[in-house]
């Protein structure tokens, strides 16, 4: 987009929201940093979900929960499904290791709370996967640090997916290969998931080696289709937002909230004479598929998505998208861009690196990452070992984590 439309649209926000929706913005996007000695809100605190222990138990499967000390002190939760139950398996043998990484404002859970008849994470752990999921910095289960306080100190919230790829994603590797003994790992990442896992790559090609096979599902690496009209109209002034956002403080974004789980709850739950908008909305975004998405699914995918992220990782994503190419995020200020990266253009990720093997995923109906993003991509990545279009005519963005037949469908 042209600099100065997007300023004017900065500028109209901005103005717009002196007056009145500093307040209204913090209801839709997230909280803003508390002052030292304001309460808290006990935001979320009375708010009971099942969380990724509860659904994997309560579905039967093993659950463990291992927390990790990145190397920029962010400590995360890994969550682990040791092994499956559908056949009898020596406990003791040793599985392959597979660790899911989750996209945007996701976690953990969006992996698991269907259940093993639909969710991928048990399939594998059923086909004798060791399987890991990772829960990205800042999100539900990996908000807390080991000396900033997430609801206090705005460095806490001072990360793109750049430092999710350079610092948490190698921590993340060397824990797991070192706990199981493993020289190499599967990696599965949906989306930006997948994007950071070729980032993390190009950052620290020495990892190559500890990946045996990265199966990147519909992967937002570069973007070469013409973006599509509401997209366009949604998303510029997206990046704007995300800049008033953080003018009003707020640092988190799309948290799990209690009231906004609820009203999305309400207007989209079966029998409700908006969820006719709830479904367009969505499929405007990520690609109409009716046959794969189940209305009833409604309550539960809004209890589990969103789960937060920090803004400048959302404004990152826009950027990808947006930009269509693969840089760090741009700070919009030279000395900032500078501190984080040394020079002040930020610069562009190089795919020559990423060396390890890579299947590429994508959804004939998916409208955010297409045919013609994947095909520009497996130029670049040295070890493609192919292109995969999922065999399902409208498969869109979002049927790998909730399609109906996505287990079917994707392991055959
Ligand atoms: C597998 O082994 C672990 C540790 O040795 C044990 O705690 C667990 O109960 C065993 N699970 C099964 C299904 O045998
Ligand atoms: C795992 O890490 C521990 C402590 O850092 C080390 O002693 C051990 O040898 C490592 N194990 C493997 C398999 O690398
Ligand atoms: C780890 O693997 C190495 C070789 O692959 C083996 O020598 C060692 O005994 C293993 N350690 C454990 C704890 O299984
Ligand atoms: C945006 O794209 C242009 C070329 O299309 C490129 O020169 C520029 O560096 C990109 N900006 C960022 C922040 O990636
Ligand atoms: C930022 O750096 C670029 C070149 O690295 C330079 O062209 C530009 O003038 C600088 N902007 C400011 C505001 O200093
Ligand atoms: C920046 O460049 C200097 C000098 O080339 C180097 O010593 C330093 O390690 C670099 N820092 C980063 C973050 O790359
Ligand atoms: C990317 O990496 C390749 C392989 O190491 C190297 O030849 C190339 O110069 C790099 N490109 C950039 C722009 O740094």
């Amino acid at each position: 987009m042209k600099t100065s439309v997007r300023c004017s649209l900065h500028f109209l926000i901005l103005v717009v929201c002196e007056c009145s929706c500093g307040h209204w913005l913090e209801l839709l996007m997230g909280p803003r940093l508390k002052e030292i000695d304001e309460g808290d809100e006990n935001e979320g605190k009375a708010f009971q979900i099942n969380d990724a222990q509860d659904l994997v138990e309560g579905y039967g499967y093993p659950f463990q929960s291992h927390e990790v000390l990145s190397q920029s002190g962010y400590v995360l939760s890994l969550h682990r499904i040791p092994y499956g139950i559908k056949r009898k398996q020596s406990n003791g043998t040793k599985r392959p290791v597979a660790l899911f990484q989750h996209g945007l404002v996701s976690a953990s859970d969006m992996w698991l709370f269907q259940g093993p008849n639909m969710d991928l994470p048990y399939a594998l752990a059923d086909a004798g996967y060791d399987v890991w999921i990772s829960n990205m910095r800042g999100n539900v289960y990996s908000k807390a640090h080991k000396t900033l306080n997430p609801d206090r100190d705005k460095r806490f919230w001072d990360f793109s997916l750049h430092e999710v790829a350079y610092y948490d994603l190698p921590t993340i590797t060397d824990y797991i290969l070192n706990l199981t003994n493993h020289t190499n790992l599967y990696f599965l990442g949906h989306s930006i998931g997948s994007t950071v896992g070729m980032m993390f790559c190009a950052l620290r090609p020495e990892y190559n080696s500890k990946i045996r096979l990265h199966l990147a599902l519909a992967p937002l690496v570069y973007v070469t289709h013409a973006i599509t009209l509401p997209h366009k109209i949604i998303l510029m002034p997206s990046i704007p937002l995300t800049k008033t956002a953080l003018a009003n403080h707020i640092y988190n974004i799309f948290p799990r909230r209690p009231y906004f789980t609820r009203l999305l709850q309400m207007l989209c739950k079966d029998g409700m004479p908006l969820q006719q908008l709830c479904v367009s909305v969505i499929f405007m975004f990520v690609g109409a598929d009716y046959g794969q998405f189940n209305t009833k699914h409604f309550p539960s995918i809004f209890t589990y998505f969103p789960a937060g992220t920090s803004t400048y990782l959302a404004q990152h994503t826009l950027q990808i998208y947006l930009n269509g190419t693969l840089s760090a995020l741009d700070y919009g200020n030279n000395d900032t861009n500078f501190i984080k990266y040394n020079q002040t253009v930020p610069p562009q990720y190089n795919l020559s690196q990423v060396t390890h093997p890579v299947s590429l995923h994508y959804g004939n109906g998916d409208l955010l990452v297409t045919r013609k993003d994947i095909d520009f991509v497996e130029k670049l990545l040295p070890n493609s070992v192919g292109k995969f279009p999922v065999p399902y005519k409208d498969f869109n963005h979002m049927d790998f984590i909730w399609g109906i037949d996505a287990k079917k469908i994707i392991i055959r």
